[in-house]
């Protein structure tokens, strides 16, 4: 604990030092979440994580979260150093949808708008029109259908199904899915309902179809977050990351907040309710980036200014 309060104030004292501000998702460990709250950093969803990094004045900023995170913060901000705890932290949607071959697949459907996820890497977002995340997606989707445009949808399939089911629009789509959202098991969760009878269900939608049924809400963090405080229920059933329970316990602190179940516990499952990626951001390797300047965000200049293009609009979109 003296480790982790040392390890604390001289994050503080450095992000002073170098002109630097702290940006951490919701997924990762309460301690980080804490200290962006404290530093007058942000702790959001990774719209509002996108949208923050562009209007803060920082010079430098300390992208707690995943790759494709620190990617956006530096096509948006291409004039300002962006760090992470480390560049090891990626993402199954990310690995599922490689650049050459979603190329290939684009090019053979030249008629269709290309939206992809945020969830993915800066080859990947260059050769889209829109990029969405999970908080606009239903949105923006219906924009492009009022338009009369066909739709290829990439990478997440399970966030891909809720769209064409909300929306009624069939999209042609990419087959990749979120290791921690796909433990989730609806024959479970509706057990779990029988023991929790006045708990409501959020779910993210990155979540499989049986389970996303079974939901009150469905949304993004931000979204459910919200949920979590505003519904006049006192207990809540959560299919996502568990390290969200420390913005929803701040959200509601009066409120109970319990994990929908996954296929297996401890050992047998690396990504049962919380994000093998996200765990490896931490106080230390916070303090490492600052101190070393070291796991530094480099966007190929030639992808910038296409994987800008589908970002800005999304931004723009959702303003
Ligand atoms: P949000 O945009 O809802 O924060 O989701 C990001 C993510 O990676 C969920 O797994
Ligand atoms: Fe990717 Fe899933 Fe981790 Fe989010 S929780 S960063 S979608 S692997």
């Amino acid at each position: 604990l003296q480790k982790q309060e040392e390890y604390k104030s001289r994050i503080r004292q450095l992000l002073i030092e170098k002109d630097a501000c702290l940006v951490a998702h919701y997924y990762t460990d309460e301690v980080l979440q804490q200290l962006a709250d404290e530093t007058g950093g942000c702790v959001s969803d990774s719209l509002e994580m996108a949208r923050f990094g562009n209007n803060h004045p920082a010079k430098t900023l300390i992208v707690a979260g995943v790759k494709f995170m620190g990617e956006t913060a530096k096509i948006l901000n291409p004039e300002k150093r962006v760090l992470m705890p480390t560049l090891e932290a990626t993402c199954s949607l990310d690995i599922g949808c490689p650049a050459d071959e979603f190329t290939a697949f684009c090019d053979a459907h030249p008629d269709h708008e290309v939206v992809v996820y945020a969830n993915t890497s800066a080859a990947v977002k260059a050769r889209a029109d829109w990029v969405v995340t999970s908080a606009i997606a239903l949105k923006v989707v219906e924009h492009l259908a009022d338009q009369g445009k066909k739709i290829i949808w990439a990478p997440d399939k399970h966030l891909g199904e809720y769209v064409q089911k909300q929306t009624g629009i069939e999209m042609l789509m990419w087959d990749a899915a979120c290791i921690v959202h796909e433990e989730f098991k609806a024959q479970r969760l509706l057990d779990l309902k029988k023991v929790y009878p006045e708990a409501a269900v959020l779910v993210h939608p990155e979540s499989p179809d049986p389970v996303v049924e079974l939901a009150d809400v469905v949304g993004s963090t931000t979204q459910i977050i919200n949920a979590a405080r505003d519904l006049p229920n006192k207990q809540f059933i959560v299919a996502t990351d568990r390290a969200i329970f420390y913005k929803m316990r701040q959200a509601a602190p009066d409120k109970e907040f319990i994990e929908a179940p996954t296929g297996g516990s401890g050992a047998t499952c690396r990504s049962c309710a919380h994000c093998p990626w996200m765990a490896m951001n931490g106080l230390e390797n916070v303090l490492h980036a600052l101190e070393q300047g070291s796991d530094e965000i480099f966007v190929d200049e030639s992808l910038i200014d296409d994987a800008r293009r589908p970002l800005q609009r999304m931004l723009d979109f959702s303003a």
